[in-house]
């Protein structure tokens, strides 16, 4: 069992606005922190997002709009903020690599890897994406164009210093087979194994000429190099927890990082150097590395030029924020793209918490009404001794807790069964009342059998909305306020269908 859990995002580029892929891992690293939270004590959890706002990308959007790139970036932070303040997003801290007390870090990481000898300088000469502020290889790019983004490189030449990642290379691959864990889902470990199988690492290019770019952390052996913003920004899941002592060693009371969740685009930095950066400084590796997949449209990948950006404010205005949540979740298994549309969250909608959930709590709730004038009959659970079906809704019952929770961590972090575990519970007690027929109860006056009934379903959904907590904050919220320990409150139904038929 874990003591602690420290899980983090990707620093989210400020040169444009958040939209829903961004949203989308943000509320996957809410839940599984406020899922935790329950299991191991709110002191135990630390969950830190941020912000990456050094390098091209970033001078280049404020040239645009004639701002500082310092400026620029404080105006856009607070999108980002106004976004996971509308999302509920509890996390504990928010880092800027704009900050100090990241700055200095780097500085200092930087400095130890020079003294360990682990940097060196040299002079390039080949083949550069500038919007992906990637070197390639010739033999990687016969076409001379970016592999990722498929835009023209550039030949360019200059001195730069270097990581000799090829070093740390042997370590890596036996780190990977060694454990299961470090690089979820399991195709993504295989691929990065092969990779490194297939492939001499060449070294890592931390630093770019301030005479091409001024707009990073200065190199501390060198007045003519900024630090490259890849180096600087994964150093932040080190630099928001932790500081070196004066022997060089790293300590913080969150690390190693237990889960960092990241998109499958920035798997290399994540599984390759980043590693490599913490062997090289003598620090541990993190636990686990989980790289999501994709939000599509219509197939197709968002992007500003196609104008099919999806602005996540829009969602939780029009279907509210739990709904938003559980789509995102709940629609595709963690780890494979998925096609986003309004079509699909109605569909959802309309099934799952409206049929399905908001149907149980508000069939519930009257019943409790009609036959109990609101009190909830008082009965200890291990008292109800009706058939078989209650017997196995109470063992469902007892057991939700393990069954949710098993999928949701390691190693498959997978919210979509752990929702459908939940959803096996609520499907299960509709089709109770369904065969149980409370009103026959009722007019043939057995009264016990009633009292029985009713109080495994009250107990159904108080289960339910404690393990539907982290992934549905409000929903919960509302569930408890309207099921209290001795009375219940009806209000209107938590999810009204969403009507999808023309009007005539
Ligand atoms: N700044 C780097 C990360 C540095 S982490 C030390 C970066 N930023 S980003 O803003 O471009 O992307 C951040 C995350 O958003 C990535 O994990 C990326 O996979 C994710 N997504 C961007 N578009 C997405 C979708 N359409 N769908 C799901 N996630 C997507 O990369």
């Amino acid at each position: 069992m874990i003591k602690k859990f420290y899980i983090t995002t990707p620093l989210y580029y400020v040169n444009a606005s958040p939209h829903i892929g961004h949203s989308y891992t943000n509320i996957a690293a809410d839940t599984l922190a406020r899922y935790m939270r329950r299991v191991l004590g709110p002191e135990n959890v630390w969950f830190l997002t941020g912000t990456d706002e050094h390098g091209q990308k970033i001078q280049r959007a404020a040239d645009a709009q004639k701002l500082t790139p310092q400026d620029f970036s404080d105006k856009m932070v607070l999108q980002f903020k106004e976004l996971w303040k509308k999302l509920e997003i509890s996390y504990d801290d928010f880092i800027r690599t704009t900050e100090d007390r990241h700055i200095q870090f780097v500085v200092r990481a930087l400095d130890i890897l020079k003294k360990k000898g682990d940097l060196y300088e040299d002079k390039y000469e080949g083949l550069y994406c500038t919007p992906c502020e990637n070197f390639w290889l010739e033999s990687q790019a016969p076409d001379k164009l970016c592999p990722d983004c498929k835009r023209p490189l550039e030949m360019i030449s200059e001195k730069n210093y270097f990581l000799d990642l090829g070093k740390h290379q042997v370590w890596l691959m036996e780190h990977i087979k060694n454990n299961v864990s470090f690089i979820q889902p399991q195709s993504r470990s295989n691929e990065v194994l092969r990779f490194l199988e297939l492939n001499k690492l060449s070294p890592l290019c931390i630093s770019r000429p301030k005479e091409r770019l001024s707009w990073g952390i200065p190199l501390p052996f060198s007045a003519d190099h900024v630090t490259y913003v890849w180096f600087d920004a994964l150093l932040n899941y080190t630099s928001a927890v932790g500081t070196f002592d004066n022997n060089d060693n790293y300590n913080s009371r969150w690390w190693p990082a237990d889960l960092h969740l990241i998109g499958k685009d920035i798997l290399r930095h994540h599984a390759i150097y980043w590693p490599i950066i913490l062997h090289a400084l003598g620090i541990t590796p993190p636990k686990s590395i989980f790289a999501h997949g994709w939000w599509m449209i219509n197939e197709d990948k968002m992007s500003k030029s196609k104008g099919n950006v999806v602005n996540p404010i829009e969602m939780i205005e029009k279907f509210g924020i739990d709904v938003y949540r559980y789509f995102l979740l709940r629609d595709v298994p963690f780890g494979l793209d998925g096609n986003f549309s309004e079509e699909a969250i109605i569909k959802r909608f309309n099934g799952d918490l409206a049929n399905d959930l908001g149907n149980l709590v508000y069939r519930t709730l009257t019943m409790v009404e009609k036959y109990y004038a609101g009190s909830v009959p008082q009965l200890e659970i291990n008292e109800i001794t009706s058939d078989e079906n209650a017997q196995n809704l109470k063992n469902k019952i007892k057991n939700l807790h393990q069954a949710v929770y098993t999928p949701l961590s390691w190693p498959s972090f997978d919210f979509s069964s752990s929702l459908g575990k939940i959803w096996e519970l609520i499907n299960m007690a509709n089709k109770y009342v369904e065969e149980t027929k409370p009103w026959n109860l009722a007019k043939e006056n057995k009264t016990e059998e009633l009292k029985f009934f009713i109080r495994l379903l009250v107990e159904v959904i108080r289960a339910i909305a404690d393990e539907v907590e982290a992934f549905m904050p409000h929903t919960a919220k509302l569930i408890k306020e309207q099921i209290g320990p001795d009375t219940v409150k009806k209000g209107s139904p938590l999810f009204p269908r969403i009507d999808t038929k023309p009007k005539n």
